[in-house]
């Protein structure tokens, strides 16, 4: 998925290492020292809009090609974050890669760690605003996450999946349709990026 980052960087700081045909915000945050040293990678095409936050945590957050990150997201890397190709995360979606061990009632739950399995979004997926990626979680290709959704289980491929916890609706391949002439498409036929 990164081989055409080896040479084709726009910047490399600070373990950041950004496509140079990838576009990202100034107003974007890419934090990758807070709570250990984390790393991030942005492929070719893809896109961090304004106020979305990539903060590593100590982990790595890898963004493939022709993706889109949308304003006020929060990505975290902890135990690492995993983002495919032409994926599309809605706007204030949040991945969150670990949680809190809260097994003691003696100390309290900041002081007892964290567990981390880390999180992989697969190819061609798309996340509705506002959704709530949990750790563990694989979402599969080709699937469809509903605007407000709480994923707490992996999806299967091409799955649509709705609600809090998240539960199938459906699955694509049972219904599917070409898309090829039809007005509603929106990138062009080269796949570059001109849909949030
Ligand atoms: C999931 C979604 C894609 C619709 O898929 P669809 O196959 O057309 O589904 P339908 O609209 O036919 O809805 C089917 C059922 O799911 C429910 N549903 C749809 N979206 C839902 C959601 N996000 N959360 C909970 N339930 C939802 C509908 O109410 C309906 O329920 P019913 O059968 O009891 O009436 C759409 O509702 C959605 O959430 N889009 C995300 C939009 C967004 O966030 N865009 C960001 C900018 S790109």
């Amino acid at each position: 998925m990164f081989k055409s980052l080896k040479n084709r960087l726009r910047f490399h700081q600070k373990r950041i290492w950004v496509d140079a045909s990838a576009n990202v915000s100034k107003k974007a945050v890419l934090d990758t020292h807070t709570y250990g040293n984390g790393s991030i990678r942005i492929g070719a095409n893809s896109r961090i809009f304004e106020f979305a936050v990539l903060s590593c945590c100590g982990g790595a957050i890898q963004i493939g090609e022709n993706s889109t990150v949308n304003p006020f997201c929060v990505l975290y890397g902890h135990g690492g974050l995993q983002i495919g190709n032409g994926v599309r995360i809605a706007a204030q979606t949040v991945m969150i890669p670990a949680n809190h061990k809260f097994v003691s009632t003696d100390r309290p739950i900041y002081q007892q760690g964290l567990t981390k399995k880390g999180i992989v979004i697969e190819d061609d997926v798309w996340i509705g605003a506002g959704c709530k990626i949990l750790d563990g979680v694989t979402i599969g290709k080709g699937s469809v996450i509903g605007a407000g959704s709480v994923v707490t289980k992996s999806v299967a491929p091409y799955s649509v999946m709705v609600g809090v916890p998240a539960k199938p609706l459906y699955n694509r391949k049972d219904r599917c349709e070409t898309t090829a002439g039809s007005e509603d498409t929106i990138c062009d036929s080269h796949g570059s990026n001109t849909s949030i």
